[in-house]
């Protein structure tokens, strides 16, 4: 998740902004740059590497002779820390990007979903580009548009752009506009007196400011020294109250909610949104050419392996059913620590797949490596670019679900589930076992996951609260599921043991009765994944036999589901989707619940007891 920051104003700027990168540090980023209007020049500077390269760079542009980045009165200015998506990590990828005048220089986060075709629209007019990156089309778009009006220019790029982001535009000839744009991606303003600022997040410049005005959806800003006006794309000006923001700089980082575990569960439906939403340009077919292993490979392969720890192994459970669901090639999984030491059978026709949010989790890379010495093909699905995953492997596809900071997996955890629900369709379009019908169907369904995701978190929030207030002193917590409800039932039960040192067992449904039955009593909460599903009937018996033991039921049930209500004593709802994409949602109840569990037993749940967010050592 990049970070913007923007200032116009009277005072020398230079400082200010990178002052307001580093706030948003935490976000995690792998270069930056900062574009300042100074001398009748746009000067940039850009670094890959931290904040410390950035100024080290700044400080070097500005001794070689070059009008200084620094230097007043540049008062208006643009920055940007870089979480590379498209484009590898250097510095030409680094944003700020300017267009071919060097006039216009912009900085974007999130993903221009039509970035491939309009770069080609704007190359045969003669545009040329200098990165790799989707952020680069927006300023040679404003260049096409510019006829004297940046923030007509803007408008009309902004009606041809798809996907998610914010941007911010600043112009050589107009040196006291920036002119920025919100699609989903956040973006907030800072009013100060004479001097405005503009951010991705409210740390950028709360140094400076407490006055803010939040920018919505789909909406325009211009921004001078002296006001704001916020539009609609049409040029309607909107009202908008100033608001005051009450927050110490702790809770700043943290997005104003208590804990980075919070603010990473809120994330989610943008780090859904970030792994999905290019890959999946129509409806008819998902984009993964960024795959170095062919799509020859992917219609042959005949038998895949998902090697995995944790919560990746749980994203990679759902995988499996998806893959062999849609694309009928057979699946194995083991967790990567018994992979590794088991002698496996491993053909060079094999498909393995590695999982690992952190690129770097020792089982999973000794797995990988292993497969890949048998003469496998590995696929590497991590969210870190340039991690040792990506090094081990023939090709990676990337989750984009930015820095997790909290040591639960939560926003990676989806993340990883919707990169293996691209993988398993890409796999069923190619060997044409999914019908054209059904492929579109699944893939808008997969489109409107990120606005379910908001909608689940927003309607369970309060109910997850009040359930785990009246259960937080249990002993002991028992969780079921089956079919693909099972991997949400393990990932419910790894969570809460994590984070609250509850014990806590999961097990599939069909085999309470081969032993685990014997924990029931009234003093067991037995938690129910009973999302739609063909086994919904058969997992219904299981609740009735848990509820005749006089064990509490929380169930997580699709909308409109009165059966499950019906058996449950506590029924948290998600949306109803295709039922294969029910786990993307129905694991944010059990999250939500983990999280107010441990919550109201006073712990640290960013940073739990015995346990480090990566684990390299063997
Ligand atoms: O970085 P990785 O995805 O390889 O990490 C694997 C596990 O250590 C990790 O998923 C762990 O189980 C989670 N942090 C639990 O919330």
């Amino acid at each position: 998740m990049c970070g913007i920051v923007g200032y116009v104003g009277d005072r020398p700027c230079r400082d200010l902004l990178i002052a307001g990168l580093e706030k948003l540090e935490y976000r995690g980023y792998d270069s930056a740059g900062v574009s300042v209007i100074s001398d009748g020049e746009i000067d940039s500077v850009r670094a890959v590497g931290n904040l410390a390269n950035l100024r080290a760079a700044v400080e070097e542009h500005s001794s070689n002779g070059s009008v200084a980045v620094a230097a007043p009165p540049a008062t208006i200015g643009v920055a940007h820390t870089r979480w590379a998506t498209h484009g590898r990590v250097t510095e030409e990828n680094a944003h700020p990007h300017g267009d071919c005048t060097d006039k216009i220089h912009i900085v974007l986060n999130g993903i221009v979903e039509n970035h491939a075709e309009l770069r080609k629209e704007l190359a045969d007019d003669g545009h040329v580009f200098t990165s790799e990156t989707d952020a680069e089309i927006v300023s040679h778009l404003i260049e096409r548009h510019y006829e004297g009006d940046l923030v007509d220019a803007v408008r009309r790029s902004f009606g041809e752009l798809r996907g998610h982001y914010a941007f911010v535009a600043m112009h050589l000839d107009h040196a006291d506009l920036l002119v920025a744009a919100r699609k989903e991606c956040p973006l907030i303003v800072g009013i100060g007196d004479g001097e405005n600022f503009v951010g991705s997040a409210i740390p950028a410049f709360l140094a400076e400011t407490r006055r803010v005005k939040m920018v919505e959806n789909g909406e325009i800003v211009t921004i001078t020294p002296e006001g704001v006006e916020i539009s609609t794309p049409e040029g309607e000006v909107l009202e908008r109250e100033e608001d005051e923001v009450t927050w110490d700089e702790d809770a700043a980082e943290k997005g104003g909610y208590p804990t980075f575990m919070k603010k990473e569960i809120h994330e989610q439906p943008d780090a859904v949104a970030e792994t999905i939403t290019d890959r999946l340009p129509g409806l008819d077919s998902v984009d993964l050419s960024e795959l170095e292993l062919g799509d020859e490979l992917l219609r042959t392969v005949d038998r895949i392996v998902i090697v995995a720890c944790g919560t990746s192994y749980h994203a990679g459970m759902i995988g499996r059913y998806a893959i062999e669901k849609w694309a009928r090639v057979p699946v194995e999984m083991d967790v990567a620590s018994e992979f590794r030491y088991r002698d496996p059978v491993i053909r060079d026709t094999d498909l393995v797949i590695g999982i690992t949010q952190s690129g770097e989790t020792a089982d999973t890379l000794a797995a990988m490596r292993l497969a890949r010495e048998a003469g496998a093909k590995v696929l590497a699905i991590t969210n870190i670019m340039g991690s040792q995953a990506t090094r081990d492997a023939d090709a990676v596809l990337f989750t984009r679900a930015g820095l997790e900071i909290g040591v639960a997996a939560t926003k990676t955890f989806v993340s990883q589930v919707a990169a293996m629900y691209l993988l398993g369709l890409r796999l069923g379009e190619l060997r044409g076992t999914l019908a054209p019908d059904e492929l579109r169907e699944l893939i808008a369904g997969l489109k409107s996951i990120p606005s379910k995701i908001e909608e689940t978190i927003a309607t369970v929030d309060a109910r997850c609260k009040a359930i785990a207030r009246s259960h937080h002193e249990r002993r002991f917590f028992l969780y079921i599921g089956r079919h693909i409800g099972l991997p949400v039932a393990l990932e419910g039960a790894l969570k809460l043991k994590e984070i609250s040192y509850i014990p806590t067992d999961a097990y599939a449904a069909g085999e309470m009765k081969h032993g685990p039955i014997a924990l029931l009593d009234e003093s067991t909460p037995i938690v129910a994944v009973a999302t739609d599903s063909p086994v919904l009937e058969k997992m219904l018996s299981n609740v009735e036999e848990a509820r005749a033991r006089g064990a509490d039921v929380i169930a997580i049930a699709t909308e409109g589901s009165d059966n499950v209500a019906e058996v449950a004593d506590q029924t948290l709802f998600v949306p109803r989707t295709d039922w294969m994409l029910q786990p993307i949602l129905a694991v944010l109840p059990l999250q939500l619940l983990a999280y107010y569990i441990a919550w109201d037993n006073g712990l640290n749940v960013d940073q739990p007891r015995n346990l480090a967010k990566t684990v390299t050592v063997e």
